[in-house]
């Protein structure tokens, strides 16, 4: 899961000192933290894969007591891997967990094919949460404008809208995600 063009990008990025983005920061990252904490309680979920765990501001604050951390970039593994305790990997965890995670990731994946992998791994756990802009207008080099809800064909059970719009917040302190429940 992963094309060589992504995980360049990637790999490259954390390795001259950049990080996750603009949304694994200040407040927007508290409010992911807290939104998918709420969600592990209320699924009783003890075991949690996290997909694209990134540079590990959000995982270290993920409350669970098993975590696992995939990430293509063994850069973000070993920044991620410093920064809490669990499984850290760049292969494809295997097994099903009470809950899955997609925080920003399903925008940044480029190859159609390496996007649907990645739904159908989501797909096979009861529980997911996806945390993702519907879809992307205008994508950056690292970006794609393809249609996930339409290629996931499955309807989630509830939709929390952004608190932190790029309309009222703008484009550092916003996000075009929202919270896809499943
Ligand atoms: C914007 S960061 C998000 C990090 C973290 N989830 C967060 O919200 O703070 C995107 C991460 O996705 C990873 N990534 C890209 N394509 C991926 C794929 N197909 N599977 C897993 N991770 C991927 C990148 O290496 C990068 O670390």
């Amino acid at each position: 899961m992963g094309t060589s063009q992504d995980l360049a990008y990637w790999d490259n990025r954390y390795k001259i000192g950049g990080d996750s983005g603009f949304g694994s920061k200040g407040d927007l990252l508290t409010y992911k933290a807290e939104t998918i904490n709420e969600i592990i309680k209320e699924f009783g979920a003890k075991s949690v894969v996290d997909l694209g765990c990134g540079d590990g501001n959000l995982a270290r604050l993920i409350e669970c007591e098993e975590y696992t951390g995939y990430d293509i970039s063994q850069e973000a593994i070993n920044i991620a891997s410093k920064k809490r305790k669990g499984n850290f990997t760049t292969e494809v965890p295997e097994g099903e967990f009470d809950i899955a995670l997609s925080i920003d990731i399903i925008g940044h994946i480029t190859d159609k094919g390496d996007l649907r992998d990645h739904l159908n791994y989501l797909k096979k756990h009861k529980n997911f949460i996806i945390y993702a802009p519907k879809k992307i207008e205008d994508p950056q080099i690292h970006e794609n404008s393809f249609n996930w809800v339409q290629m996931l064909k499955k309807k989630a059970s509830r939709i929390i809208p952004q608190k932190y719009t790029v309309e009222e917040f703008g484009v550092f302190n916003g996000s075009y995600s929202e919270w896809y429940i499943y």
